[in-house]
């Protein structure tokens, strides 16, 4: 049964979806069937698979408000990952799920029945805290937190995990925090050491910090516009050895 693990953090620009899509592809090399599903109105994870976004006929905002299966909307990506697309209408999702009833666990529920299909559920989430975070929150079995190695991101994800302590006792006990990714890191700066370290002493006692550090890297923009991760548009570079490295962090892991 697939780990499903939100990736999430209400800062713009962390690197939640450049996460999911490499981390995707890195657990794809391990043999590992992955789905992610895109949960964000800007659709950057589907426009930068490929897909035309203005010609999907079912999408996440199908699933959420009930009128498609979430299998019914996949489309293969690479080997062994599928992606669940998106586009801007997933905006109008928000609004109408207001009024529906358990409308936190709409995502959970979509997901249950391919859950054995999988041994992974990616969920890259908006850079927002709304209902769309809340049901993948709900739905998952674990959140990974991608931090950009700067001052008010790291006070943002001491804020997000307030949230998940919330969502824990409102709406999904299990929810386990997998780990802190820095990303973006530049090592040449003082600043983004000294938010590493700061990460790592104010948080690291409580949360996981993963060993991999994913550095500023010009490939990572490149990638979405070939429709690749960066693990086959720059097989040998920094960033995919980076993603590998982290997916090995994380299929390793104990699953309870
Ligand atoms: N390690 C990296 N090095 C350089 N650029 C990166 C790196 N990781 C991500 N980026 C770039 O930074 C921008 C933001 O990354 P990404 O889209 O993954 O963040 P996000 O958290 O999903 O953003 P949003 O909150 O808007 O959904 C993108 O242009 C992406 O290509
Ligand atoms: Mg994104």
């Amino acid at each position: 049964m697939a780990r499903v693990i939100a990736i999430a953090n209400q800062k713009g620009g962390s690197g939640k979806t450049t996460t999911t899509r490499s981390l995707a592809s890195g657990l794809a090399e391990r043999n590992r069937q992955v789905l992610m599903v895109d949960l964000d109105p800007q659709a950057s994870l589907s426009e930068g698979c490929g897909v035309e976004l203005h010609k999907l006929q079912l999408t996440t905002y199908h699933v959420l408000i009930g009128s498609a299966k979430l299998a019914d909307t996949l489309v293969e990506v690479e080997e062994r990952v599928a992606l669940a697309p998106t586009n801007i209408h997933l905006a109008a999702a928000e609004l109408q799920l207001v009024n529906m009833n358990r409308r936190e666990d709409k995502l959970r529920n979509a997901i249950k029945p391919i859950r054995d299909n999988f041994d992974y559920v990616l969920i890259d989430c908006p850079p927002s805290f709304g209902l769309l975070t809340v049901n993948a929150l709900s739905a998952a079995d674990s959140v990974l937190i991608p931090m950009t190695c700067d001052y008010y991101t790291l006070l943002g994800v001491g804020l997000l995990l307030e949230t998940v302590q919330e969502i824990q006792q409102e709406v999904n006990s299990d929810l386990k925090v997998e780990g802190i990714l820095p990303t973006r890191f530049d090592g040449r700066t003082l600043h983004a050491r000294e938010i590493l370290q700061r990460a790592q002493s104010e948080l690291g006692s409580r949360y996981r910090i993963f060993d991999t550090v994913v550095r500023e890297s010009v490939r990572f923009k490149e990638s979405p516009i070939v429709g690749q991760s960066i693990l086959t548009y720059a097989r040998t570079s920094d960033g995919a050895r980076a993603y590998r490295s982290l997916a090995e962090e994380i299929d390793n892991a104990p699953t309870s």
